[in-house]
């Protein structure tokens, strides 16, 4: 990481005053260097106090994303780690449980320079215009109910959405997020199993929200963003906690609001398996999340693979 965004970082991380020299230490590098970048980053904008003998403070934190900020929301106590940029947060993730972190955590990030989407794609992630994050929970669970959870966590991005903006979240099977019409939210969810027991391990949910992201890169359709004036720090922590009410609880509770927010039910859609194109209707949604469809022969099947991608026909 750059100087600026170490500093930045640490900062973030502390509620208060943090002295040069703790800076230098955390970033291996010089009081010199910690005092430029603190230069850079006020004249970037961030207004941070300087005092002889006591160090440095972020003063506007709130309305930046940062630990703090998000933990102060969070309805449980749990380590949640801030990161200025990073290559991809499942990733970091999976880098803390190799080295054996324990318990639920919560990495969030304001850029990603490698984020990774569902079938391989990348997740485009500017820094500013968005939130990126990934909750680990040990759900102590089966596998079969463990796949419900990225279904879990599209219902707790659309609860957070409608609890603090006026926007009218909508969810396409499997677990994308749209708001007028655009994408705005990605999941990836990825697990570590006990093969022998069945059980999961641990999950990794890792969810993108496009806020104010205006432009995306050409080979990315139907992006959208948010669009609507909203506390970062409180998105993320509410979206965690409806999820862990989610998880916490009876798995099939939440299905009834999926079912209402899909934006696919009685759709005429394509569904792509294995590279072969499907036209169909899409009929409801099972209990375990998945999509019944009605081919134009008359069949019906039910669609429960993440490797499916759906289309409006
Ligand atoms: C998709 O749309 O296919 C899923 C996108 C998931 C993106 C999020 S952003 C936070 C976490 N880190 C990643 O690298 N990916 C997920």
């Amino acid at each position: 990481m750059a100087t600026k965004d170490e500093v930045l970082t640490e900062l973030l991380n502390n509620d208060d005053y943090i002295s040069g020299q703790t800076l230098a230490e955390k970033s291996g590098k010089s009081r010199a260097a910690v005092w430029k970048a603190v230069r850079s980053l006020q004249n970037d904008g961030y207004q941070i106090d300087a005092v002889t003998n006591k160090g440095y403070k972020l003063l506007n934190s709130d309305s930046l994303l940062s630990a703090q900020g998000v933990k102060r929301y969070i309805n449980r106590d749990m380590d949640v780690i801030y990161l200025c940029s990073v290559d991809s947060t499942n990733n970091y993730c999976k880098q803390l449980l190799l080295q054996n972190k324990q318990g639920e955590f919560l990495v969030v990030a304001d850029r990603q320079t490698a984020g990774r989407g569902r079938q391989g794609k990348s997740f485009y992630s500017p820094a500013g215009t968005g939130v990126y994050f990934s909750l680990v929970i040990r759900p102590n669970t089966s596998l079969k109910n463990a796949v419900t959870v990225t279904t879990a966590a599209s219902v707790a991005v659309c609860k957070a959405i409608e609890g603090l903006t006026d926007k009218i979240p909508k969810i396409k099977w499997v677990n994308d997020v749209y708001v007028d019409g655009g994408k705005i939210c990605g999941i990836l969810t990825e697990a570590t199993t006990n093969f022998e027991e069945g059980t999961v391990d641990s999950v990794i949910i890792g969810i993108g929200i496009n806020l104010s992201t205006k432009s995306f890169p050409n080979d990315i359709e139907n992006a959208g963003c948010l669009n609507a004036q909203v506390n970062k720090n409180k998105l993320v922590a509410e979206i965690v906690n409806e999820l862990l009410k989610i998880t916490d609880g009876n798995y099939k509770s939440f299905i009834d609001y999926y079912r209402s927010h899909s934006m696919v039910i009685g759709e005429r859609i394509k569904f792509i398996q294995n590279g072969v194109v499907t036209p169909a209707t899409a009929i409801a949604i099972d209990e375990a999340g998945g999509l019944l469809v009605e081919l134009e022969n008359g069949e019906r099947k039910t669609l429960r693979s993440g490797e499916i991608s759906i289309r409006k026909a």
